[in-house]
């Protein structure tokens, strides 16, 4: 088993040297830092599973480092050095995400014993999310993605015929179009469906990290790789790996994935023996490669092996006839997930969401049902639990539209006083008429030249 890769941050030199050598003697990795601000520099810099954090030093406070490190890499362990009788602080310190901690002088037996069990959580919390992708990627169905518009039926076909061969498929869509959602449709129904659909997103990571994510990397291969790493390519093989945001790969690895894909073949980070693998790539991007390619950002001849199979998914926008169906759909989703008794939407709150456009695509859509299921009162959402009033989304999204002509700016002006007077008249057209000075009679030809009749 993979042994722990860990940092020692104390500021007492013998103390530090003592544990270092210990751990290291025990075949630990093991980096040191003399202060907080030296352990945030390493945590940027070098992978660790575990960051052993004296918690009294001068300089920076414990708890700021610990605050830190998790903000830097929420999936580190911390474990907090005491001294003896402090417990409230690692009370504190646990409730600001600590795991555990252990008491000065440090014991090296307990140490040992809590690192055991530091591995044994981090072995399982691994095992358990493999198998969590793996059932979230089964559970997918062609039902789950729902729609109405000729243009899916089309691309849920595609799919559907793609799915089951070796194909590369580069799924392109702006953010929240349902890429990923596709990406597991095509793992589930494809005969891989037995084998795990890894995901490796390519914007997140630095250079180094990225390579050994995708190919892993040996003992040595650089400062701080102490252990092998097994990378995702690997893990994968017999299965899918998704590469999520393809657009964001650095160059250098675009070779190495151009030549994993034209002969299965790979190396470890720093290893000289040639691997094989069986993976079906699937990837996505909301970028434009193609003008990537033109721009040489992206190799061209990795694109079109990505790109065998290419599938563009339009904008929420441009296939309004999808909305009603997904409405339906999220509002049953959130209503079931919250116990609310929640049944559907008035017509205007449902007129509103159909004139809206959607710069985040079904995801907005998506997170605009789930709160206004949570606030709704009663069974139908208002329009008053729709992000309208406060947030007002919908006429900052009237105001991108303006052109500059002073008569369409005018125009787009009295629109937005009259939808501001309409929400605050809530949708009672005589107040809102008085709000604006107006007669009634003239707010309803204005309602109707601006098509604002669902207000
Ligand atoms: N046709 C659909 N039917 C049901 N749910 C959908 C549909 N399309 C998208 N969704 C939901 O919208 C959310 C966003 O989708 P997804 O994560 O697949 O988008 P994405 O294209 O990968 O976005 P990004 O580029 O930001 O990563 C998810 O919760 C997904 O389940
Ligand atoms: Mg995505």
């Amino acid at each position: 088993m993979k042994k722990l890769e860990i940092l020692v941050v104390e500021d007492g030199k013998s103390q530090r040297e003592m544990l270092r050598d210990f751990l290291a003697k025990e075949g630990y990795m093991v980096r040191e830092a003399a202060s907080g601000e030296e352990a945030l520099d390493e945590v940027r810099a070098h992978y660790f599973d575990v960051v052993l954090l004296d918690y009294k030093m001068p300089g920076m406070d414990g708890m700021q480092v610990l605050k830190e490190v998790k903000r830097i890499n929420q999936e580190i362990d911390v474990v907090i050095i005491t001294a003896y009788g402090t417990i409230e602080t690692a009370v504190e310190a646990m409730k600001a995400g600590a795991l555990d901690y252990i008491t000065k002088p440090v014991d090296f037996e307990e140490l040992t014993l809590l690192l055991d069990r530091v591995q044994e959580r981090r072995v399982l919390i691994r095992e358990n999310e493999l198998l969590r992708q793996e059932l979230r990627a089964k559970g997918v169905t062609t039902d789950q993605i729902v729609y109405r518009s000729a243009v899916m039926e089309s691309i849920v076909n595609m799919v559907s015929r793609v799915a089951p061969s070796k194909a590369t498929i580069l799924l392109q869509g702006e953010s929240g179009t349902g890429k990923e959602l596709f990406a597991r449709l095509i793992h589930q129904i494809s005969p891989r469906s037995s084998r795990p659909m890894l995901t490796v997103n390519c914007g997140a990571l630095n250079e180094n990290l990225l390579e050994s994510e995708l190919f892993g990397h040996e003992r040595g291969a650089f400062t701080g790789a102490v252990t092998r790493r097994i990378g995702r390519v690997e893990e994968a093989d017999g299965g899918t790996l998704f590469l999520d945001e393809v657009g964001d790969l650095p160059l250098s690895i675009q070779v190495k994935l151009l030549r994993f894909l034209q002969d299965r073949e790979f190396q470890r980070l720093g290893g000289n023996q040639t691997l094989f693998a069986d993976v079906r790539i699937v990837s996505a991007t909301n970028r434009d490669l193609e003008k990537m390619v033109k721009e040489g950002k992206f190799r061209e001849d990795l694109y079109y092996r990505l790109n065998v199979v290419n599938i563009k998914i339009p904008p929420l926008r441009e296939r309004k006839e999808d909305i009603p169906p997904l409405i339906d759909h999220f509002v049953e989703k959130y209503a079931r997930e919250n116990g609310k008794e929640v049944v559907g939407l008035s017509g205007e709150a449902r007129d509103l969401l159909l004139k809206y456009d959607y710069p985040g695509n079904v995801r907005e859509l998506e997170n605009i049902i789930e709160r206004a299921v949570v606030i709704a009162r009663d069974e139908f959402i208002s329009v008053e639990d729709l992000p309208f009033g406060e947030g007002t989304w919908f006429l900052e999204q009237e105001e991108r539209k303006s052109d500059g002509l002073l008569k369409n700016t005018i125009e787009e002006l009295e629109k937005k006083m009259i939808l501001e007077a309409m929400v605050k008249a809530s949708h009672n057209q005589t107040r809102a008429a008085e709000i604006l000075g107006i007669s009634e009679r003239m707010l309803r030809y204005k309602l109707k030249k601006y098509n604002l009749k669902g207000f």
